[in-house]
C-alpha cells in the first residue's frame, strides 16, 4: 500500500520518523519537512517501516548521493543530506536519546568534531559471496545477508579501495572460493594493510591464499587466517599505527578505531589536561588512551577483555618504555571485583555498543573515581549508563560528538563526568 508521508525528524539508526493515520512511520532516505510517497514494507511492535517511492517536495538540505550503491548497500544512511546538516541532526539525536532513555535534559552545547566526509575509513569488512561460478565482494544490504557487490566505496581510504580493486579482479576472484569475509585495516599512512581472512579453508589452502595476498595485494604486510583456535599469521606479526605521539602494534583480532582523520583529536580530548596518581583505562584495546595517560599519571592500569589485545597493550607500553603502565587481560567486571584501590583520579570507559551496564558501574561507583571520561559508540547505552551514574552521584559536565562515520548513522560521543562531592 502506498501513501503520502511527511517526515518530522531523523531518529537513531538513519530513518526519518513521521505519522500516518495515527501510526508511527519510519522511512529511510527521507528528510525532515519532506513530503514523500512511500510504500509500507512491514509493521512490527506498532511501528510501520516504509520505503520511499518518490520525493514530492524535497528539503533544501537534500543533495544528490554521489555513490551509485547508496540505498542498496547497508553501509551509508545519509548521503542524501548535506554533510553539515548530518552532524546537526546527529547532535539532535544525541539530545533526544539522552532525554528519552536516560531522562537527562541536556540543554548545554554539544560541540561537534566534524570529519573529512570521504575516504575516512581505515578499516572494512568485505563479505564474499559465491554463486553461479562467480565470486563477488561487497557489503550486505541493510538488515539483510544479501550481498551488494561494490567496485569502490567512497568512505574507504584510497589504499583500501586499491586493495578491493585487486581482490575483485577476474584473475583474483577464483582464489577466494573458500573465503566468506575479508577484513582490512590500513595504517595511519594508508600504506601498509593487515588482512584477516575468514572462511572454510583447509590449512594448506588458507596458507597458500595468505602467501598470495602478501605477494600480490598492494600494501599487504600482515595476513591472518582466522581459525577456531586463533590466527595463523604470515608476514609481519602485527600492523603498526601511529596516532599522535605513540605507535601502536595491532595484532589480528585486536580492536582498533576505524576512522582515521579524527583519531588524534579524540585521543587529545579523552586524555589531555589530565593528571593525578592513578588512572584506569577500562575497555582499553591496544592502549590508544592508556599510553598518552601514562605521561600525566603516576600509575595507569589498562584493562582489556580480549587477551590478544591486552598483550598488544603490554607490548605497546614496553615499546615506549612506560614502566608505570599495567596491562590487565580480563573483563572490566572481573577486574573491578578484585581491584581495591579507591579514589582513582580518572577512569576512561570505552565499551562496545552494549555499554558498561549496571553490574560493572556499581563496582566502579564504589571505587569513587573523581572523574569519568565515557567514550561511546552507541547513544542508547550511553544514556542508560549516564542515568545510572547520575543515581550514584556523578554529574555530567560536558558531552561532545566526534563524527567518526560521516554518511552513516553511527554516532560517537565523549561524556565527561565528575563526582558530586556531597554524595
Ligand atoms: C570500542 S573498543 C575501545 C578500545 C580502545 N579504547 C580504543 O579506542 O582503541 C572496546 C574494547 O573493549 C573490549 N571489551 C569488550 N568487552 C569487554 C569487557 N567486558 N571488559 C573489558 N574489555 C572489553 C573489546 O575487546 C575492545 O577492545
Amino acid at each position: 500500500m502506498s501513501f503520502e508521508f511527511i517526515a518530522e525528524k531523523l531518529v537513531y539508526g538513519g530513518d526519518a520518523l513521521g505519522h500516518y493515520q495515527g501510526r508511527t512511520i519510519l522511512v529511510p532516505r527521507a528528510l525532515p519537512g519532506e513530503r514523500l510517497e512511500v510504500e509500507e514494507v512491514r509493521t512490527a511492535k506498532g511501528v510501520t517501516h516504509a520505503r520511499p517511492l518518490r520525493v514530492i517536495s524535497p528539503a533544501p538540505e537534500r543533495v544528490s548521493p554521489p555513490c551509485p550503491y547508496f540505498g542498496r548497500c547497508g553501509g551509508c544512511h545519509y548521503q542524501h543530506l548535506n554533510y553539515q546538516n548530518q552532524t546537526v541532526w546527529k547532535r539532535e539525536i544525541v539530545r533526544e536519546t539522552l532525554r528519552r532513555i536516560g531522562k537527562i535534559v541536556w540543554e548545554n552545547e554539544i560541540p561537534i568534531h566534524a570529519s573529512e566526509p570521504w575516504n575516512y575509513r581505515n578499516q572494512a569488512q568485505f563479505k564474499v559471496s559465491h554463486s553461479g561460478g562467480r565470486t563477488e565482494l561487497g557489503f550486505f544490504a541493510a538488515e539483510s545477508h544479501q550481498l551488494v557487490p561494490v567496485d569502490q566505496c567512497l568512505i574507504l581510504s584510497p589504499r583500501l579501495n586499491l586493495v578491493l580493486n585487486v581482490l575483485r579482479s577476474a584473475s583474483w576472484s577464483e582464489n577466494l572460493t573458500d573465503c566468506s569475509e575479508i577484513e582490512m585495516l590500513a595504517d595511519d599512512q594508508d600504506e601498509n594493510v593487515m588482512l584477516t581472512l575468514r572462511g572454510k579453508f583447509t590449512e594448506p589452502r588458507g596458507e597458500a591464499l595468505a602467501r598470495q595476498c602478501l605477494e600480490e595485494v598492494p600494501g599487504a604486510s600482515t595476513v591472518a587466517v582466522e581459525r577456531k583456535s586463533g590466527f595463523r599469521v604470515q608476514g609481519e606479526p602485527a600492523l603498526d599505527y601511529r596516532a599522535g605521539e605513540f605507535e601502536y602494534q595491532i595484532s589480528p583480532g585486536s580492536f582498533f578505531q576505524a576512522s582515521r582523520h579524527l583519531l588524534p583529536a579524540m585521543v587529545a580530548a579523552v586524555t589531555g589536561g589530565q593528571s593525578g596518581a592513578l588512572a584506569l583505562d577500562l575497555y582499553a584495546g591496544v592502549g590508544l588512551f592508556t599510553l598518552p595517560l601514562a605521561g600525566a599519571f603516576d600509575r595507569v592500569v589498562g584493562v582489556e577483555g580480549n587477551r590478544g589485545a591486552a598483550r598488544d597493550l603490554e607490548a605497546n607500553a614496553r615499546r615506549h618504555e612506560l614502566g608505570n603502565v599495567r596491562a590487565v587481560g580480563e573483563s572490566a567486571y572481573d577486574f573491578l571485583r578484585r581491584f581495591a584501590q579507591a579514589g582513582p583520579d580518572l577512569v576512561v570507559l570505552d565499551p562496545p555498543r552494549a555499554g558498561v551496564g549496571a553490574r560493572t558501574l556499581e563496582l566502579l561507583a564504589k571505587l569513587r573515581p573523581a572523574r569519568l571520561h565515557y567514550v561511546s559508540c552507541h547513544p542508547p547505552t550511553l544514556a542508560r549508563d549516564l542515568a545510572f551514574l547520575s543515581s550514584r552521584g556523578y554529574l555530567l559536565n560536558m558531552i561532545e560528538m566526534f563524527d567518526f562515520f560521516p554518511h552513516t548513522s553511527h554516532i560517537e560521543c565523549l561524556a565527561r563526568l565528575t563526582r558530586n562531592a556531597n554524595f
